[in-house]
């Protein structure tokens, strides 16, 4: 029996996903009783794969037995975790196994319509879950239930469950009140009718269909008694190879980073994180089983196991800078506790590197930001800056100090890492670097403008000269090779019969040169612009330019010589000497 999630390539069709993993799993649970499914799942052990672990027979068992006749089913694909890439890996791999998972799930509660939210950026994703349900819907296998995939917002709170519920019904990625959780309201709730929701986490409902073919006891036997199957880790950060990589629970991290993961680049590990929403892991304390339990009691947590290596290079304060900005700026305001608390940390541990505003009570004032932000919270984001940022403080205290005692010193920057693909050839994970440019108020600061080039041309007509010109002796010569013309000191005019095909190497001037197109068209690639030079006009081009000749008529007469103010009327002059 398969309880592995990933295959070694993706599956191609639902067929594929069967000859590996044995009959189709919808089928088996709808000869099943929903009540025995969820037994399996309890018996299972499964706990949910998105954050916080919760049991997932318990949630499931809820809403069988909730007296609100209208359920759903939602699927949470939001993956906004940094350090996260595991909905997207296993979607990409294995949109087989979440599909079947949704449909379990909505026989078991009795739910016709299925909805997944996923970031409208994970094109790939959205394409391969596309593909898997029309492959369903062909089969037969889901002639009674509606499943729309709802592409959502990049905020991080779009993957809070009751801010993904809002989502669905508003388009807006805002929390709900906390005392409705999803189980008790779920979707276009109306006063008689809650409509509780089955939220999980896409790898939660891809680990059904095995329970369900395979039974309880086979999940169980792998992983631990606290987390028993599989997990997708990502690993990302200072490591030789980044990626997600399917373990059973409860490897230790060590073996994770030196072994799975290739070791960390430069130096040793001073830390990981667990994306945001846990407690740091330092670098001795690798020795812990990357399970839920586990990690807990060193005071992190498995999370939605993404795991951000950080080696000795690191600044912590660097990265305590990182983590509570990304958690300011992604908080919504619903709850002024919660962005004030957020932007007080946020702006504090900016000003540790800045020795006007830098204070002997920075660190202080940090901690009481981050831990004064979950007052009367609807959602766990400021509980995330609550635990992390003293986490930091408490287990990397004498870095603190060190950049108090000189504010001046500017270590390397730290960004949070977001993942937004992962390039299979380099083995590397892709980084989203717009969100330097979010504001607090979820708008985008335009980046810094790329420094206009000054005018790399100003082109001139001069046909009358040309006209004046085919009256020359030069002009009327058979001879009219490639060659240089005349050279003295700084003056040098090259006559150029160029080909179709020839190519010019590409050059840089040092001082200003002017083109002049004598007959045909030629264009011209100028520091990266196209432009295209016709019979009669000219061109000058500043120190510094490159330039190189994309294409040409056949037969073009081209002359290069220095430019100088009014160069364009001392054209036919020089020829006139020739
Ligand atoms: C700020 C915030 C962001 C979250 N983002 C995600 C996410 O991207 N994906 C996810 O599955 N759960 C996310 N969660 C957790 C969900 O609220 C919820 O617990 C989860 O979807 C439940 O599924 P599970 O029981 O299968 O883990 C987030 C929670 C918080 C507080
Ligand atoms: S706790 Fe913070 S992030 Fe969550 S809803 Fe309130 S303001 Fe928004």
């Amino acid at each position: 029996m398969n309880y592995y999630l990933l295959p070694d390539s993706p599956y191609s069709t639902y067929g594929s996903y069967l000859e590996k993993n044995g009959p189709s799993a919808i089928l088996i649970s709808r000869a099943l009783s929903p009540q025995g499914i969820v037994n399996k799942i309890r018996q299972s052990g499964l706990r949910g794969r998105g954050r916080a672990g919760f049991p997932a027979g318990v949630k499931w068992k809820t809403i069988l037995d909730h007296p609100c006749a209208f359920r759903y089913v939602v699927c949470n694909a939001a993956e906004g975790e940094p350090g996260t890439f595991k909905d997207r890996d296993l979607l990409r791999m294995n949109p087989y196994a979440v599909v079947e998972g949704l449909l379990i799930a909505a026989h078991v509660v009795g739910a016709r319509t299925i909805y997944v939210g996923i970031k409208a950026s994970f094109g790939r994703e959205i394409e391969r879950l596309n593909q898997a349900v029309h492959e369903m819907r062909t089969a037969r296998l889901m002639s009674d239930i509606d499943l729309e995939i709802l592409p959502g917002p990049p905020e991080y709170l779009f993957g809070e469950e009751k801010a993904l519920l809002n989502q669905i019904e508003a388009g807006l990625p805002l929390p709900r009140e906390a005392h409705y959780p999803p189980y008790e309201k779920g979707l276009f709730a109306t006063s008689g009718s809650p409509n509780p929701a089955l939220v999980n986490n896409a790898e939660t409902f891809a680990h059904v269909p095995s329970i369900v073919r395979g039974g309880a006891d086979g999940f169980r036997a792998l992983g631990t008694a606290d987390t028993p199957g599989t997990v997708l880790y990502t690993i990302s950060g200072d490591v030789k190879r980044p990626g997600v990589y399917e373990l059973n629970a409860g490897v230790s991290l060590r073996r994770l980073v030196y072994e799975v993961a290739g070791g960390p680049t430069n130096g040793e590990v001073k830390a990981v994180l667990s994306g945001v929403s846990a407690g740091v892991i330092a670098g001795n304390e690798l020795d812990t089983p990357a399970d839920f339990g586990s990690l807990s009691t060193i005071g992190s947590g498995l999370g939605s196991a993404g795991f951000i290596v950080l080696n000795t290079t690191r600044s912590m304060v660097r990265v305590a800078q990182a983590v509570a900005r990304f958690l300011y700026v992604e908080s919504c305001n619903q709850c002024p506790a919660c962005k004030h608390g957020l932007r007080i940390a946020s702006q504090t541990v900016d000003g540790m590197f800045d020795p006007q505003q830098s204070h002997f009570h920075s660190v202080e004032l940090a901690l009481f930001g981050s831990r004064s932000a979950p007052q009367a919270n609807r959602c766990y984001l400021p509980v995330e800056a609550s635990v992390l940022i003293p986490s930091l403080v408490h287990k990397f205290k004498p870095e603190f100090d060190t950049q108090l005692s000189n504010p001046a010193h500017n270590p390397a920057l730290f960004p949070v890492p977001l993942l937004s693909d992962f390039d299979e050839r380099g083995h590397q994970f892709v980084y989203d670097n717009n969100f330097a440019f979010k504001n607090p108020d979820w708008t985008y600061s335009v980046p810094p403008a790329v420094e206009e080039p000054t005018p790399l041309w100003w082109l001139f007509d001069f046909h009358h000269e040309i006209n004046e010109l085919e009256s020359t002796e030069f002009w009327k010569s058979e001879n009219r090779a490639a060659k240089t013309l005349l050279k003295s000191e700084n003056l040098r005019i090259v006559l150029t019969l160029m080909k179709v095909g020839a190519v010019l190497k590409e050059h840089r001037t040092e001082g200003n040169v002017s083109i002049h197109m004598l007959r045909g068209r030629i264009r011209l690639k100028v520091t990266g612009n196209t432009t295209e030079l016709d019979q009669g006009q000219m061109l000058i081009l500043p120190p510094g330019t490159t330039h190189a000749v994309e294409a040409l008529d056949e037969a073009a007469f081209v002359i290069v010589m220095p430019a100088a103010p009014g160069c364009e009327t001392r054209l036919p002059k020089m020829l006139a000497c020739l």
